[in-house]
């Protein structure tokens, strides 16, 4: 199958050009002047489809490198499969997800990882690889870590917060951290101090304020930016890399910064919640309603300033990234559990079906250029995580991931409008996108367009990863 996306404009990482991309089978061939012709040839005259993208733009396919698929959680399980999450994702111009293979405390690694493999394999629309979770680092967690690499599982995930679930404390961070030097992996920090933020929550329940606001007051900013930093002194002490996952606090992001400005391997990336939504409007609605906004780490006061900090750090790149940290939990039946004590309420947010389209919105805005919004949503991701080459990158040999994107078309977010996560709510319900996600091919196969969704479960493969591309 030979196909031929002409009259559009390819953006990548360090700039934009008109192009036509000719895609054979599942790669590119060839990133062509516009007219398609070729050695005289009329390219479009000798290809299988021709996809118009006159008046917009191309773009490698979306890569989120933070979703949780059917994670076990608070008693439930995130609702979206890796079939409904992947194929709400192809809806929104991701190709590829990296999700978290969960290894809870008492469990082992190898058998957290080959559960996650037989939830995916044969369910998924896009591509996908794994990250480890290693809740609770023990002896055999430490042997395990020794086989990931060979897994193509080369980044793995420690918990400073969530007591008897995922948390380890500094001592296992500390060997988990010098086994991970030795071996090339990337640790990924959930960067809050848990027993603290436990103990305030613990008081605020028994002063009766059990609102799903108060899950941001117990996780104070203080208590982000303490975990930040203990984490980069870890790394710094046993030479590890460090990426920070989901931070949210514009403290935290003043830790990253001094980090790198020293000259450390350290990486920081927040996702579209941080950039938009804030603990007054959306967790502080009334009554109950803030459930749906509660994730961790939480969102931030807007008069402290966060959300605007987080969008200076994605410009001057003391933020590498944007992941969504895809979590979907419905009201009924699951965030209701925390009715009355908000430590009950599943923590996250589904929103990997809008992260291109949130953060396309950040250049309609000005907050970025088109250049870094594919650079934070696509080519950094394959990069810092392995993938680079064959991903986020459109050129002749890489998979022909590829995004029409239409700046002159519109998309309404919320439930009825553009909704394909198995949620019964939306956390971005009446936002207005000046933007649209038209055309999606995953390794040359049309997935999305505007006849709807083409894709079929079980397209999707599994991405043993290489090392971070990132680092030096
Ligand atoms: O609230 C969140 N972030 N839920 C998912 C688990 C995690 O810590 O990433
Ligand atoms: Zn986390
Ligand atoms: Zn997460
Ligand atoms: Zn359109």
């Amino acid at each position: 199958m030979k196909t031929l996306v002409s009259g559009g404009t390819v953006v990548s990482a360090t700039g934009r050009t008109p192009a036509d991309v000719l895609v054979d089978g599942e790669t590119v061939a060839a990133v062509l002047s516009p007219g398609s012709t070729l050695l005289g040839f009329d390219l479009a005259a000798h290809v299988d489809q021709v996809i118009d993208a006159t008046g917009k733009y191309v773009i490698p396919g979306g890569i989120d490198a933070h979703t949780h698929m059917e994670l076990p959680f608070g008693g439930t399980n995130a609702s979206d499969t890796f079939e409904s999450g992947t194929r709400a994702a192809a809806w929104g111009g991701t190709t590829t997800i990296i999700d978290f293979a969960v290894q809870r405390t008492g469990e082992r690694v190898m058998d957290g990882l080959g559960a996650w493999h037989d939830k995916a394999a044969g369910n998924c629309a896009i591509d996908y690889g794994f990250h480890q979770i290693v809740g609770g680092v023990d002896e055999d967690s430490l042997k395990a870590m020794e086989g990931l690499v060979a897994e193509g599982v080369t980044s793995y995930k420690l918990f400073m917060a969530y007591p008897g679930v995922f948390y380890s404390d500094d001592a296992q961070i500390l060997r988990a951290m010098q086994k991970a030097a030795d071996l090339g992996l990337l640790t990924m920090m959930h960067a809050e101090n848990g027993p603290a933020i436990d103990v305030l929550a613990a008081q605020l329940v028994a002063q009766g304020k059990t609102d799903p606001y108060y899950h941001g007051i117990a996780r104070a900013w203080q208590l982000e930016e303490e975990a930040t930093h203990r984490a980069i002194m870890l790394a710094d002490v046993t030479n590890a890399p460090l990426y920070v996952v989901h931070v949210s606090a514009k403290q935290a992001v003043a830790e990253l910064a001094t980090a790198r400005d020293n000259g450390r391997n350290v990486f920081g990336e927040t996702c579209p919640q941080y950039l938009y939504l804030s603990l007054e409007e959306q967790l502080g609605a009334p009554g109950f309603e803030g459930a749906k906004w509660v994730c961790s780490t939480p969102l931030r006061s807007r008069a402290e300033g966060h959300q605007d900090h987080m969008w200076q750090a994605l410009r001057t790149n003391d933020l590498q990234m944007v992941s969504t940290d895809h979590c979907p939990f419905c009201m009924k039946g699951q965030k209701d559990l925390g009715v009355g004590d908000f430590r009950a309420i599943p923590n996250g947010i589904g929103s990997i079906e809008h992260r291109m389209d949130l953060m396309y919105q950040g250049v309609v805005t000005g907050q970025i250029t088109l250049e870094r919004w594919v650079e934070l949503t696509s080519t950094t991701p394959a990069r810092m995580f392995g993938l680079y080459g064959t991903k986020g990158v459109i050129a002749p040999g890489a998979d022909a991931d590829l995004v029409v994107y239409d700046p002159a078309g519109h998309t309404s977010i919320g439930v009825g409008k553009t909704h394909h996560m198995n949620m019964d709510h939306s956390a971005w319900e009446g936002y207005e996108i000046d933007g649209h996600v038209d055309v999606v091919l995953s390794r040359g196969t049309v997935v999305v367009d505007e006849t709807g969704f083409r894709g079929r479960a079980g397209h999707g493969r599994y991405l043993a990863r290489g090392l971070s591309q990132y680092l030096v």
